[in-house]
């Protein structure tokens, strides 16, 4: 456990202009000021060059890249193109990309292993619809979702897992924290079965409706290693607690 380092990283999703980079500031003097914690923000394209130009220490991430190098696909964005602009990571598999945008497991993977070749880090995430969580298949869905979207070669220096129950994503609940150390130990043993023990140093963070107030709770679950937030991500003042609590829990 304690090898692995406190990581919390935020997704405006489509959220902010330009008048938004105003709240990078103070979120990167509290993760330089606070340094047992990993911390990151994954933003909207248009804003990842000036992000990471306005704070140089803070990591900056996408939110998706295409699978392939280059090629005929309008609107989409290479993994280079996003590194280029100054991104060090990328989320891939969001549930509302698997949702909107159909992605599967298999895009997913090939999504991981082209960022991971472009210099990115990934989060990639997984997680079961509300009633999958009533039918009591969520163990088996996130188990099954990450042995088809798991990337070749995955390590913990660029890969981490975010377990998000999709009910759970800017709802305001969130599971128990039974329920979340049962799911983290089921991604743990599964990783140990796969790429055995690179699996302990793999960061496993948990998404969904964290907030400054539950985030002490949340992080100190067994196998949780750090959150991905979204809506908390949106403001420092929201979010910059949620850093806080992680600094203090070890
Ligand atoms: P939320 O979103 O924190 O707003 O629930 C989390 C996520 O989707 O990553």
């Amino acid at each position: 456990m304690g090898m692995r380092r406190k990581f919390i990283a935020g997704n405006w999703k489509m959220h902010g202009l330009g008048s938004s980079l105003s709240e990078i500031t103070p979120i990167a003097a509290a993760a330089e000021a606070l340094g047992d914690v990993d911390v990151a923000l994954c933003l909207p394209a248009t804003l990842i060059q000036r992000a990471a130009e306005a704070a140089p220490a803070l990591a900056i991430g996408a939110q998706d890249c295409h699978r392939n190098v280059s090629g005929a696909h309008t609107g989409c964005l290479s993994a280079a193109m996003i590194a280029e602009v100054g991104a060090s990571l990328t989320i891939v598999g969001h549930s509302e990309r698997r949702q909107d945008q159909h992605e599967s497991d298999a895009d997913v993977k090939a999504k991981a292993e082209a960022a991971r070749d472009a210099g990115l880090s990934v989060i990639l995430c997984c997680g079961e619809s509300e009633a999958e969580r009533d039918a009591g298949e969520a163990l088996a869905r996130v188990t099954k979702q990450i042995a088809a979207s798991m990337p070749d070669g995955a390590a913990a220096d660029w890969l981490t897992i975010a377990y998000e129950p999709i009910w759970a994503i800017g709802t305001g609940r969130v599971p128990s924290s039974d329920d979340i150390a049962e799911m983290h130990g089921a991604i743990r043993n599964q990783l140990r079965e796969t790429i055995g023990g690179e699996a302990d140093k793999l960061r496993i963070l948990y998404g969904g409706s964290m907030n400054g107030g539950n985030a002490a709770e949340l992080l100190a679950v067994p196998d949780v290693d750090g959150g991905l937030v979204g809506g908390a991500s949106l403001s420092a003042d929201k979010f910059v607690p949620i850093i806080e609590a992680a600094a203090r829990t070890k």
